[in-house]
């Protein structure tokens, strides 16, 4: 065959997309940038990641996994299903997720690959180019990085550091105008681990109904909560504010690498009759929905999973975070923000205390070199000055992870020439 001009070419040339160009992950970038020579001469402790599966101490209810190999063996989930998830997964989600006086149907129910593919979806079908998203600061960094994606604009309202983190609704407020396409909470939350009382997510839903906003609510720690507080769906507070509420298995059954996930329609107005129902069915289509097998144990996970797992997994993360806290509270320059429920705790660090660090990038960089303990600097958060540990860790590696954070500081802290009186417990 002959080739014509426009086929030929001295040298290949492949452009990525714009849509590629655009699309970067915050905590990727910054730790890359990081330069890491970590103490050879002791363990890494890494309580940088949110996947508690990482230390191998908490594990897959037994229940969930016998559903799988179930769902294996019953050789019915082998093929493609409906792209938006099976009926009877759908409805097992249902019903897993319904309250009294919140009552969700199957049609209701759409299932993605995991909470971040639920999350992709709402904002892709309610956010068009040149629109803008309102996000929390600090927050989870998924939002930007699929919103920045579509060339959506991203605005970050702030959450309070002195009332739980709670949001500031003034400034959420403030941020609203007529380009704003959707509001995105999440609680319980990550990195911050607040649980947002049904009086403030109220008060959030108020704001949404005033100016007629959508919410897209991040709910993947939906129950995950400390004594003491409550988990509100915020879909479950409203009569006319339209709600997709996301989440999955991942954090509450300790499987994030099933990436089962799902958005719930939450619309007892029926706004989202109009388009985005349908939207979020036609996107659903691009990747023909999340893994059949999973699908197919959904089911047996949600309805024979006992609650003494999740209480057993919930009492663990939250006597760690108050070990955690006991520890840190003393160490000079630290300031850890007990958290109300989630995996994480935000550590705030009085950086003029520490002015051989420039920031908490610096700081978290000089703690991994020298201690080998690996905090994710919260600038990956939008939210610089602090750090986040991850709390799902085996107790004896928390204490040694304390003990080190603490003896960095010793070494690091100046105050007026002074260094800090460290005691904390497990140090070494
Ligand atoms: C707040 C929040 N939302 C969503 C996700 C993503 O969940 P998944 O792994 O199910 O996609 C995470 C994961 O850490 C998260 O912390």
């Amino acid at each position: 065959m002959e080739l014509t001009a426009k086929n030929v070419c001295s040298s290949w040339n492949v452009p990525s997309s714009q849509f590629a160009k655009n699309t970067f992950s915050p905590i990727i970038t910054i730790v890359d940038g990081m330069k890491l020579t970590p103490n050879p001469e002791k363990e890494m402790i890494a309580l940088s990641i949110g996947d508690p599966t990482v230390f191998g101490n908490l594990v897959v209810p037994i229940q969930a996994e016998e559903s799988v190999i179930e769902a294996v063996k019953n050789k019915k989930f082998n093929g493609y299903g409906p792209s938006f998830g099976i009926e009877k997964a759908r409805a097992a989600i249902a019903q897993y997720s319904s309250r009294e006086g919140y009552t969700i149907t199957a049609k209701d129910v759409i299932l993605t690959s995991g909470c971040s593919g639920a999350l992709d979806l709402c904002i892709s079908c309610l956010c068009d180019p040149g629109r803008n998203l309102l996000i929390p600061r600090p927050g989870f960094t998924v939002y930007k990085t699929l919103a920045d994606s579509h060339g959506i604009i991203v605005k970050s309202y702030n959450l309070l550091l002195n009332k739980s983190w709670q949001v500031d609704l003034t400034h959420l407020e403030s941020l609203i105008d007529d380009k704003t396409a959707a509001i995105v909470v999440n609680s319980p939350s990550n990195p911050c681990g607040s649980v947002y009382s049904k009086e403030h997510l109220i008060e959030i839903l108020n704001l949404a109904e005033q100016y007629k906003i959508p919410i897209i609510s991040d709910e993947i720690y939906e129950h995950f909560v400390y004594s003491g507080n409550t988990y509100y769906p915020i879909a479950s507070l409203t009569e006319t504010v339209p709600v997709l509420s996301c989440s999955g298995l991942t954090k509450r059954f300790i499987v994030p690498g099933w990436r089962l996930g799902w958005i719930i329609i939450a619309d007892k107005n029926n706004v989202f009759e109009a388009e985005i129902r349908k939207g979020l069915i036609s996107l659903s289509q691009r990747i023909l929905g999340p893994s059949s097998i999973i699908q197919g144990a959904v089911e047996g996970i949600l309805t024979k999973t006992p609650q003494s797992f999740f209480k057993e997994t919930i009492d663990f993360v939250e006597t760690n975070a108050s070990l955690f806290y006991d520890n840190i509270v003393r160490v000079p320059g630290l300031h850890p923000v007990m958290p109300q429920g989630a995996m994480y705790m935000m550590i705030g660090i009085e950086m003029e205390k520490f002015p051989e660090y420039m920031d908490d990038v610096a700081f978290t960089e000089a703690l991994v070199n020298e201690e080998r303990v690996f905090c994710l600097p919260a600038k990956c958060f939008q939210y610089p000055g602090f750090f986040r540990v991850v709390l799902t860790i085996p107790r004896d590696k928390l204490l040694i992870a304390c003990g080190r954070i603490a003896e960095f500081c010793k070494r690091h802290y100046h105050d007026g020439g002074g260094g800090g009186d460290v005691k904390v417990n497990g140090s070494n």
